[in-house]
This record gives C-alpha cells, sequence and structure tokens, in this order.
C-alpha cells in the first residue's frame, strides 16, 4: 500500500526512536486458558455481578469524576494500613503511575539527565518509561538465584545518583521476595544520594510480607519510599486501578503530573464495590496461595522442567530445554503461558506460569508434560 506523501512526512515528526521500537505485546488469547499475565482466575458472582450492575448503571457518566475518589482513596489508605501522614495518588493502573513517576523526575534537557534504577531480570514497564520519558534507564544484575546483589546495588546508587529506585516486593518474573535487611540497604543506600524508593508491591496479595509494615515501623528512615500498589492481581485487572501510598509532600508534588480526570467513574465505583466485599477477594488469594506450593512440586516432578524457583507471587518461573518450543506447543494445547527468554540472559529457557485454580494448574500441568 502506497502512503500518501502527506501522511510520510506526518509520520516522520513522530520520535525516531518510538518508531524504532516495538509495543508492548498482548498475546491473543481467545478460547486459551489464560496463564500468562497473572490474573485472579475468579469472576463475581452471578448476584455481585447484578449489584455491580446496578451500581454502575446508576452513575453520573455525563459528569467528570468528582468526589467518589477522595471516598475510594481513604479506602484504600484504610486496606493498606497507610502510615500516618501519607497521601494516595491513583493511577489507571500501576503502568500509569510508573509513567507518571518517569514524567514528575525525567531531566532530559539538562546536562545531567535524570536516571532510574531496578534490580534486572524485572518489571519491563520500568525500563520502557524511563526510554519515552527521557531518564537513563541504570540495571543492575540479580545474583544468578535472583537475589538482590546488595554490594553491586549500592556500587551503582552512590556512582548513578538514579532518581527513582524501583524495587519490585516481591519481583516479576522471578517471584522472588528479597529479605528485609537487603531491601533496607538499598533503601538506605538511596538516602544517601537523595532519590526516591519506588517499592512496587503489585503482587502483595500473595506474598507474606509488605514494606508498609517498616514504613511505619521506621518513618524517618523510610522517608523517602513510596509505596505502589495495584487492584490489577487482587482481581480487577480489567478495571484498571493503581495506587500510590507515601508522604504527602511528595505524592502531592507527583499528583501534579496526573491527567485531572484519569480514573473513570466506572473504575472507581467498581474498585470501591470490591473493597466493600474485600473479605471474599482475600478467600480467593488464599485459594490461591493454596495451590502454589503443589503447583512446584507438581512442576519440579515433571520430567524434562530443569528447574523451578520458589515463589511468593501467583506466578511461578521455571526453566526448560526449550522455552520457545514448549510455549508454542502448549498454546497448540489450548494454554497460554509466557516465554520470558528474550527478557534478560539469566532468564534463557524459561518459563512464567500464572497460579490458577486447582483445576486451570492440572489443565496447564497436562499441557506442559506433552509439550516436553
Ligand atoms: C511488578 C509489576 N508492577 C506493576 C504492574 C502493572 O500492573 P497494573 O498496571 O495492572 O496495575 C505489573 C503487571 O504485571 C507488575 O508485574
Amino acid at each position: 500500500m502506497t502512503v500518501p506523501n502527506n501522511a510520510s512526512q506526518a509520520l516522520q515528526r513522530i520520535r525516531a526512536d518510538v518508531r524504532a521500537m516495538q509495543g508492548y505485546h498482548v498475546q491473543a488469547s481467545q478460547g486459551l486458558l489464560k496463564m500468562d499475565t497473572m490474573e485472579n482466575p475468579y469472576r463475581l458472582s452471578a448476584d455481585l455481578q447484578k449489584q455491580l450492575g446496578e451500581r454502575l448503571g446508576a452513575l453520573e457518566i455525563n459528569r467528570y469524576p468528582g468526589e467518589r475518589l477522595e471516598v475510594l482513596k481513604k479506602m484504600l489508605a484504610d486496606y493498606a494500613g497507610a502510615p500516618a501522614g501519607s497521601a494516595v495518588l491513583l493511577g489507571n493502573g500501576s503502568d500509569e503511575i510508573i509513567t507518571l513517576l518517569a514524567l514528575a523526575t525525567a531531566q532530559p534537557h539538562e546536562a545531567g539527565r535524570a536516571k532510574m534504577l531496578a534490580p534486572m531480570p524485572g518489571f519491563v514497564m520500568y525500563p520502557l518509561s524511563a526510554k519515552l520519558q527521557g531518564l537513563d534507564f541504570v540495571p543492575v544484575t540479580l545474583t544468578a538465584d535472583f537475589d538482590l546483589d546488595v554490594p553491586a546495588m549500592q556500587a551503582a546508587i552512590a556512582e548513578q545518583k538514579p532518581a527513582i529506585t524501583y524495587i519490585a516486593y516481591p519481583n516479576n518474573p522471578t517471584a522472588t521476595l528479597w529479605a528485609e535487611d537487603k531491601v533496607q540497604a538499598v533503601i538506605d543506600a538511596v538516602a544517601q544520594v537523595g532519590g526516591l524508593v519506588v517499592m512496587d508491591e503489585a503482587y502483595q496479595p500473595f506474598a507474606s510480607r509488605s514494606w508498609i509494615h517498616r514504613m511505619k515501623a521506621e518513618p524517618e528512615r523510610n522517608a523517602h519510599v513510596l509505596l505502589m500498589r495495584t487492584l490489577s492481581k487482587f482481581g480487577l485487572a480489567g478495571a484498571r486501578l493503581g495506587y500510590l501510598i507515601g508522604p504527602a509532600a511528595i505524592v502531592n508534588e507527583l499528583d501534579k503530573v496526573r491527567p485531572p480526570y484519569n480514573i473513570s467513574v466506572l473504575n472507581c465505583e467498581t474498585a470501591i464495590f470490591a473493597l466493600e466485599h474485600e473479605s471474599l477477594y482475600a478467600e480467593q488469594a488464599a485459594a490461591i496461595r493454596a495451590e502454589r506450593q503443589p503447583l512446584i512440586d507438581a512442576l519440579t516432578a515433571i520430567k524434562g522442567v530443569e528447574k523451578v524457583w520458589p515463589s511468593e507471587a501467583n506466578m511461578v518461573l521455571l526453566r526448560v530445554v526449550d522455552a520457545g518450543k514448549a510455549q508454542a506447543e502448549m498454546k497448540a494445547r489450548g494454554v497460554l503461558v509466557k516465554n520470558v527468554s528474550a527478557m534478560h540472559p539469566l532468564l534463557n529457557n524459561c518459563l512464567r506460569l500464572t497460579v490458577g485454580t486447582r483445576e486451570e494448574n492440572a489443565q496447564m500441568l497436562a499441557a506442559l508434560k506433552e509439550s516436553l
């Protein structure tokens, strides 16, 4: 197809680095058992669907979002047990908050460009947000068994003086929850260079610890720490609701770069509804956690699985002989998982699986066995 001259000229106005990059790829999943993105497998009961439908139907969608967001923020702060003196920022998923953090800290036109640091392999949106907003990304490689390399982190922080350091707690895709003393050592190192730390707790419903307790126990030592969470893995991936909790003085500055109406009245009310049924979601998370170790044990026993790592999230990372072939053959058998091999050399031939219901896990295990 020929591109008209005006269109091809207009295309040149889009940044060359953007034109050169690949977009975030969402795997087509229709008709497949979706075990690739750590979603909660449970839907609302018919009765709760009806109740939520009535609530959403009655909203004033002709109006911009308003005060109801304050109700949601208060509910989230209570749910998380936010420390005194903290404020909450809402994002259209925590992905948007990651973008806003980069936007608020980038200094692309100054001689000393701002930097973002994170252990890698880690969440892909950190380096992507840095690239798009003009921060230099500083990856610090994890140890071979995916532990935090504290001396390497301390050295990189002292040298690079990052504006933002991300710690995914637990980490994606390794599902590791790093030891508290190691994480605190990184946080202390960042304090020395005057940076922000973002504790990304996307997988908190499945983890044995949250950083919120450290923030409350030692508020001054953690006064430069922001806690980022999302309702996605909690069970609301479709509703898109992320939140950031931190000292009001910092959060209020970040809030200035947020598009004013980024949370729709529908997202907001859905999140309020879900928090009103918090115990239901807690039961779902407990059910998923209960299926995790049996899944890891079953994976470990499969011939052709070389290694399975422990997990503090609703995902399991494993190594097989040929991850590309295994992923394709599982897909041919109706099960979609993620081949993370290309993300980092340490992830060579690794697959990442979602922990689902017992039935889903059984179907996934059967497909994997046949695929190896
Ligand atoms: C570590 C981590 N942080 C943040 C997110 C973003 O989640 P969402 O934008 O759905 O809130 C994810 C999603 O997979 C993640 O793995």
